[in-house]
């Protein structure tokens, strides 16, 4: 998730005031909470960031389970957010929550790996495909420790990525490409280096520009999202990922695909539905079910590399790690996750619901003829304000109406339907119903009445 201010609605400001009236009046908890929160809490949240829903004050929520969620004025939301993608697999599975409650009694963090290490190693391996792995508490730390493996092991100093990718609170990913130059990204608080200068930057689906930047051998990692879907859902063209393997091959830059939402695509993630051989994977978020745990994992020839860099490296810290990483308490969350969540059936269950979903969608944009389109990638979709799925960032850029965005979250919210904020992302969970799917649609159908009248 990437977090922007909302624009106020410039489409149809008369339904925007009036839905940031309505969710005044049905929030009166949520508004004092918020009041009192302000008290010790910048913003009155605990990240900045949950303040930049597009609601007039911060939504407050008391509790959620499975596909739902109760605001703490005791209103039930049928969530499509899914905690932007954490709760992929619903919030607080059973499996896990138990492993969690058993697990909490029995030690929660020693800096010892536990007795479960070895079978969470195969779990991880049989599930994803890639024979090693380590841990970190987030994807923001596991993309930042797999680039200074990589650079460690390749000894190039150069970071690819692609334009509108998001992996996180990564300085060398926050980055822009400003008139063909890549520039530091200007939101960025509290720089000092200048992480610009080693990161290269090119637009998705472009095979020819990727081919430009890793020629001279300098590019360590080409760090990607199979798929972008943090700047809007934008899929790889057919034959684009193969091609792209095949470049990172020729030109000894690793390649290293962070999954972290494109779990969405099927059961062992994008690279494993689509037979991709990366030489790292990156997942966090949902990985565990919601518990913060993210996991990396790589082949044995770079695990070869990676212990020989760190035997040629100087005794000391390697800067990579952090003391909680791996501990007793996730690794009970990640077994059960990876038994009983990332299965066949959970996913059958996600996908044809999904499925169900963008088909309605589409049949609604069609009914009223708009321009509109439905982009999806297995459980994950978008709806997006053009006629054709964008092939790259500008093109999303383009067809952007952050005003419209914003009122459709509102609507939605103010109706009890959570859709993801900044981008009308929507995920469905294996506990998503058919008729939270029937709610959705019933509350777009009304959103495109209203937006019509107004
Ligand atoms: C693709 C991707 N990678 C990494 C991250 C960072 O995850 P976290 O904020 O949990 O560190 C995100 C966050 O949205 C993401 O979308």
């Amino acid at each position: 998730m990437t977090a922007n201010q909302p624009a106020p609605s410039l489409a149809a400001p008369s339904l925007f005031a009036s839905e940031r009236q309505r969710f005044l009046d049905l929030h009166p908890r949520s508004l004092a909470l918020g009041r009192d929160a302000t008290q010790h809490f910048l913003y009155g949240v605990p990240l900045h960031w949950m303040r930049d829903w597009p609601s007039p004050a911060c939504l407050f929520m008391q509790s959620a389970q499975g596909a739902h969620l109760i605001c703490a004025d005791g209103l039930a939301y049928s969530d499509f957010c899914l905690g932007d993608t954490g709760a992929m697999f619903g919030h607080s599975p059973t499996p896990v929550a138990q492993a969690i409650v058993q697990q909490a009694t029995q030690g929660l963090t020693c800096m010892l790996p536990s007795t479960r290490t070895a079978e969470v190693g195969r779990l991880l391996a049989a599930t994803f495909g890639l024979p090693q792995w380590q841990m970190a508490l987030t994807a923001s730390d596991a993309n930042r420790f797999v680039l200074r493996w990589a650079r460690a092991v390749t000894q190039r100093p150069q970071l690819l990525v692609f334009e509108g990718c998001y992996h996180g609170a990564v300085d060398d990913t926050l980055a822009d490409l400003q008139d063909g130059q890549v520039v530091a990204r200007p939101s960025v608080l509290g720089q000092v280096h200048n992480h610009a200068a080693f990161t290269r930057i090119v637009p998705f689906n472009d095979l020819a520009a990727l081919e430009a930047a890793l020629s001279d051998g300098q590019v360590a990692c080409l760090l990607a999202e199979p798929a972008l879907t943090n700047c809007g859902l934008v899929l790889p063209e057919p034959g684009f990922w193969p091609a792209a393997q095949a470049l990172c091959q020729r030109y000894g830059t690793l390649l290293a695909l962070d999954e972290t939402h494109t779990l969405s695509t099927g059961c062992g993630g994008y690279a494993r539905v689509h037979g991709l051989a990366p030489d790292l994977l990156i997942m966090g978020k949902a990985v565990a079910g919601g518990l913060p745990c993210a996991v990396y994992g790589f082949t044995d020839a770079l695990a070869e590399r990676m212990r020989q860099a760190k035997q040629a490296a100087p005794e000391g810290h390697s800067g990579i790690g952090t003391t909680l990483a791996g501990n007793a308490l996730t690794l009970a969350a990640l077994q059960a996750a990876l038994t009983r969540l990332h299965t066949p059936g959970n996913y059958a269950h996600m996908l044809a619901l999904a499925d169900r979903l963008a088909q309605g969608l589409r049949e609604r944009i069609q009914a009223h003829k708009l321009d509109w389109c439905v982009t999806q990638l297995g459980a994950r979709m978008e709806l997006q304000y053009g006629s054709t799925a964008p092939r790259n960032a500008q093109e999303v850029l383009q067809a952007s109406q952050p005003a419209l965005e914003a009122l459709l979250h509102l609507y939605m919210l103010n109706r009890g339907v959570l859709l993801t904020p900044f981008h009308n992302m929507l995920l469905v969970s294996p506990a998503t119903t058919q008729a939270d799917v029937q709610r959705l649609l019933d509350v777009f159908d009304a959103f495109l009445r209203d937006l019509n009248a107004d």
